[in-house]
């Protein structure tokens, strides 16, 4: 796929661009991405809004789970999406540990996603009164900030795995109280993660911020995947709302192994993957280096 002509170019996603698409019902795509090669890809497929999830700490870090990834480790990776993105809000993720001790640490945590990679605005999970106190102090410091209730993997110790959360009345009604805490704490949007999709519904008439559902239904404003999961860059299927799109890791597990067999049988490198030289300075250099052996001789 091309770029669009220069007379449409999209123009940057705003908050009040995802506000509008909320408003005229245009559903929002949202996804993770990681490093630059994976924001060129989001960048030139059109999407809305680029997530760099601390989810990157299992996607592309080694780690079992999002708790151990650190400020340092997702600025780095923020800062390679940001110089792959031109036109989608760029949103940076507050790991665990980098927001709930105090306001102060809060606003200087999302400082430096701003300041430091590049972002237009950072996310945090939990809506309970430590995320709602630290959203609304982010908020007005000035950085745009974006919740997160339902499934919130950073605590998921807590909540009894990584599992679908909202499942019985009081469940449901925690979370609806979570929500409308953020926005009124000033959250510009909101992530509902693995809750049934009749709640989802039922509380949107509820919200007037943009909701961005992943494994919430269809009734949300719009939509988050994290990159992996729907290219297939990893083992197994993943959670159940995930729907791929894409057998990235067989496809590049079966280029690397040709790669090697190639390799090991001589077929690679073929004469076409060398440089020429001139024979008759062949010939010159040929002589030099045995006048040189004879000489070392
Ligand atoms: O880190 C992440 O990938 C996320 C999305 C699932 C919303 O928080």
């Amino acid at each position: 796929m091309s770029s669009p002509p220069k007379d449409q170019q999209r123009k940057r996603v705003t908050l009040t661009k995802l506000a509008e698409m909320r408003a005229l019902g245009e559903p929002i795509v949202m996804i993770t991405a990681y490093d630059h090669p994976s924001a060129l890809v989001v960048e030139e497929a059109g999407v809305d809004v680029v997530l760099v999830g601390d989810s990157a700490a299992n996607n592309v870090l080694g780690y079992t789970d999002t708790v151990p990834v650190t400020v340092e480790e997702l600025l780095m990776l923020t800062r390679a999406v940001r110089r792959g993105l031109k036109t989608p809000m760029l949103v940076g993720d507050l790991p665990f540990g980098s927001y709930e001790a105090s306001d102060s640490q809060a606003i200087e945590t999302a400082h430096r996603f701003v300041k430091e990679a590049g972002c237009d605005a950072v996310k945090l999970e939990g809506g309970g009164p430590t995320s709602v106190a630290r959203a609304k102090a982010i908020a007005q410091a000035g950085i745009p900030v974006m919740g997160h209730v339902g499934l919130t993997p950073q605590t998921s110790t807590a909540l009894g795995g990584y599992k679908a959360q909202g499942r019985d009345a009081a469940a449901a009604t925690r979370i609806a109280g979570e929500a409308l805490d953020l926005q009124a704490a000033g959250c510009f949007a909101i992530v509902f993660e693995a809750i049934p999709s009749a709640v989802a519904e039922t509380l949107m008439a509820h919200l007037r911020i943009p909701v961005i559902g992943i494994g919430a239904g269809p009734a949300t404003d719009g939509q988050v995947l994290v990159f992996h999961d729907l290219l297939g860059i990893r083992e197994g299927l993943g959670a159940r709302f995930v729907k791929r799109y894409a057998d990235l890791q067989d496809e590049m597990t079966a280029g690397v192994a040709q790669y090697a067999a190639d390799v090991r049988s001589r077929a690679y490198p073929g004469p076409e993957h060398g440089y020429s030289i001139d024979e008759e300075e062949l010939r010159a250099f040929r002589a030099e280096l045995a006048g040189r052996t004879l000489r070392a001789a």
